[in-house]
């Protein structure tokens, strides 16, 4: 009955955070519609609502460019409670969206509203799909074009918004070396809404505004950026996503029969995975990527050093280490999985991606957990994070110290995490009773 409750209330928190067809991921801290926080919520709106799932992916989709790209934010309708807002970025698309991407979600989500569409037996299902499996497939050849010209089987970010884990201490070593200064005037909205304790620091944020201003005045050329980017890392947790995406975009294209579309993201997931495998390190017991300014790895224990097993088969050896690792960045904390690990100097319990648990970040790695043949764990994270949220609300990130709930509330991924991992739970749940 209870549970019952928290659904509705999770459906509740996508309806009222839609603006027309797109979610925005909280009212006034973030107004507009966010690329990888979309892709999730499709997949949460998939659980009862398929139409409004592809409605979700559609939009998105009305701000990709035409070199493929698919921007972090569309700017759909103006709002002034958010910095950067369009007028910084200066982007020349027909909507207004920012210069830069996020995580590559979308092939997953729409893999995932497909299956869903099919069951349901949505009318025009095949259709909706196959433009949304073109408008996919255009990014990703823009990622390998534009994020690995020299063919590492990786592909780079170059700002940390990109990687969607904005002030993650992977980024501290390679953002230290970008200057603070800015041609553009820096007004955050953010800590209007969020005590600035939890939120990146000034200086981080001069160093990001540095970056778009430095990128702005490339024109946005892909070509161009990449030739003087200041910051430059080769990402494991971008990587992994996209190869994963990729795997499923083949899953699609096998299901149509397209296959020429087929072939040409084999040889996308077969180099993504190469350069995938080549990132593990065994005396740390994870991955790491690779700064492309100092060549040097990026050894900061974040949750992207797990992020691979959602793209990758591991063998038993990195299976038991993958697993040793994670059971001890859980020691002495009420909610995992962390992400910085606790141990390290950098963590802070509380601030944004330097130490708090985020419940997509969970549903990512329990997905990989159970790629990987490590089920127990995987359900461990699905229904810790469930019971998470039910404790504290459907926020934004939680303090894994405390358990916590931080930053906006009623935060529309954490909801579509909720119907999503609830569903599993409950399932495995029920398995167990078998
Ligand atoms: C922050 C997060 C990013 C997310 C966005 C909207 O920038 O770091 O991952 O997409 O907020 O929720």
């Amino acid at each position: 009955m209870i549970k019952l409750d928290r659904d509705e209330a999770a459906r509740a928190i996508l309806t009222r955070n839609d603006r027309g067809g797109y979610t925005v991921p909280t009212d006034r801290l973030y107004p507009f519609q966010w690329n990888w926080d979309s892709a999730f919520v499709a997949m949460g709106f998939a659980t009862f609502d398929v139409d409004r799932a592809y409605r979700e992916l559609e939009r998105l989709i009305e701000g990709q460019w035409d070199d493929g790209m698919i921007p972090h934010i569309v700017f759909h309708a103006p709002s002034d409670t958010y910095f950067p807002g369009p007028e910084v970025w200066g982007t020349r698309h027909r909507i207004a969206t920012s210069g830069i991407t996020q995580p590559p979600v979308f092939g997953m989500a729409l893999r995932h509203v497909h299956e869903a569409a099919v069951e349901a037996g949505l009318p025009n299902a095949a259709e909706r799909t196959r433009n949304l499996f073109q408008a996919a497939l255009r990014s990703h050849r823009w990622w390998l074009r534009a994020r690995d010209p020299d063919g590492l089987g990786l592909v780079a970010i170059l700002h940390p918004w990109e990687s969607g884990s904005d002030n993650s201490p992977a980024w501290d070593a390679a953002l230290a070396r970008v200057p603070t200064s800015t041609t553009t005037a820096i007004r955050r909205k953010d800590t209007g809404h969020v005590d600035a304790a939890m939120r990146p620091r000034d200086e981080d944020y001069q160093r990001f505004i540095h970056l778009v201003d430095t990128y702005r005045e490339c024109g946005w050329d892909p070509q161009r950026q990449w030739a003087v980017a200041p910051f430059k890392i080769a990402d494991v947790q971008m990587t992994a996503i996209l190869a994963r995406a990729t795997a499923d975009l083949i899953h699609l294209a096998e299901d149509f029969g397209w296959e020429a579309e087929r072939a040409e993201l084999s040889e996308m997931h077969d180099r993504l995975t190469a350069g995938l495998a080549r990132r593990w390190r065994s005396h740390l017991s994870r991955f790491v990527s690779l700064d492309l300014v100092s060549g040097e790895d990026v050894e900061a224990p974040t949750q992207a050093c797990f992020m691979p097993l959602v793209a990758l088969r591991i063998d038993d050896a990195q299976r038991q280490a993958v697993q040793a690792e994670i059971e001890r960045w859980h020691e002495g904390m009420v909610v995992g999985l962390p992400s910085t690990a606790p141990f390290s100097p950098a963590f802070e319990p509380k601030r944004y991606w330097r130490g708090p648990v985020w419940a997509v970040v969970n549903w990512l790695i329990a997905d990989g957990l159970r790629m990987n043949g490590l089920e127990n764990l995987a359900q461990r994270i699905e229904q810790t994070t469930v019971r998470a949220i039910e404790r504290a609300g459907f926020c934004e990130y939680f303090d894994p110290t405390t358990g916590e709930g931080l930053g906006g509330d009623t935060f529309s991924w954490t909801a579509a995490a909720y119907l999503v991992l609830g569903r599993r739970a409950k399932a495995s749940a029920s398995g167990a009773r078998r």
